[in-house]
């Protein structure tokens, strides 16, 4: 993975037919998706309950871009090997999910993966000052974790400000829910560069008419990559 702050959209197979990943993935990928996000969930951590490992690993081979994995799960560091093993390129942990983030990130590098830290809406921007050696991707929540669907909560602030204490160093900033056309101009313009979206790649389209998931994308792309 080379480092660039082009926009890259990062379609979140939580909005895909659950019947049909494999399916799907190539679907986002030859419709201009530049990443995969795939959203792991415990019931815990967020009270939604999606995949693990195994099906993180039977996911890797359809994916020829990027497999960005966040996890929304506690704990986390028990895990780490087990989503290197099944070929996660972006391994992201929130800090909210335990008292050694630190840790856990130096683990993730340490197991091969790229390592990244999300902020739920109300963590601030400062939060990650100590961290930002340690890691290749800061998310931005922009909804509350657990759920596709949600309403954007406008954080610009909070990304403006992490754009400014990353400065430099090759380290991503990812938005993650509500991200849309409307939306997606507001944290591009912020230093946003990595958008996630679910519902807004997904609706309006299936395995069989993917080519309103190659408009959803563009559109999106567009409109971020016309403020940045
Ligand atoms: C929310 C997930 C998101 C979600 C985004 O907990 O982390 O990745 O799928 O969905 P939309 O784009 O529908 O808000
Ligand atoms: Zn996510």
């Amino acid at each position: 993975m080379s480092f660039d702050r082009s926009i890259k959209i990062a379609p979140s197979i939580l909005s895909a037919d659950f019947a049909n990943f494999g399916a799907e993935i190539r679907a986002i990928e030859a419709q201009g998706a530049d990443w995969v996000h795939i959203d792991v969930m415990d019931g815990h951590f967020v009270p939604n309950l999606t995949f693990g490992p195994p099906a993180v690993k039977a996911f890797r081979p359809h994916v020829k871009t990027v497999m960005d994995v966040h996890l929304m799960i506690v704990p986390v560091d028990p895990y780490i090997d087990a989503y290197a093993d099944a070929g996660a390129d972006i391994l992201t942990a929130h800090i909210e999910a335990g008292p050694h983030i630190h840790r856990t990130l130096q683990a993730i590098r340490g197991a091969g993966m790229k390592a990244g830290v999300a902020l739920n809406p109300g963590t601030p921007a400062d939060s990650v000052a100590h961290l930002l050696d340690l890691c290749d991707l800061v998310c931005v929540m922009t909804v509350n974790p657990g759920f596709g669907g949600q309403k954007f909560i406008d954080l610009t602030d909070k990304i403006s400000r992490l754009r400014a204490m990353i400065g430099d160093r090759p380290i991503h900033i990812e938005i993650d829910g509500g991200v849309d056309p409307v939306t997606a101009p507001l944290v591009a313009a912020a230093g946003a560069d990595v958008l996630v979206a679910g519902s807004a790649v997904f609706k309006g389209g299936s395995v069989d008419r993917p080519e309103v998931y190659g408009d959803n994308i563009a559109s999106i792309r567009k409109a971020a990559a016309s403020a940045q």
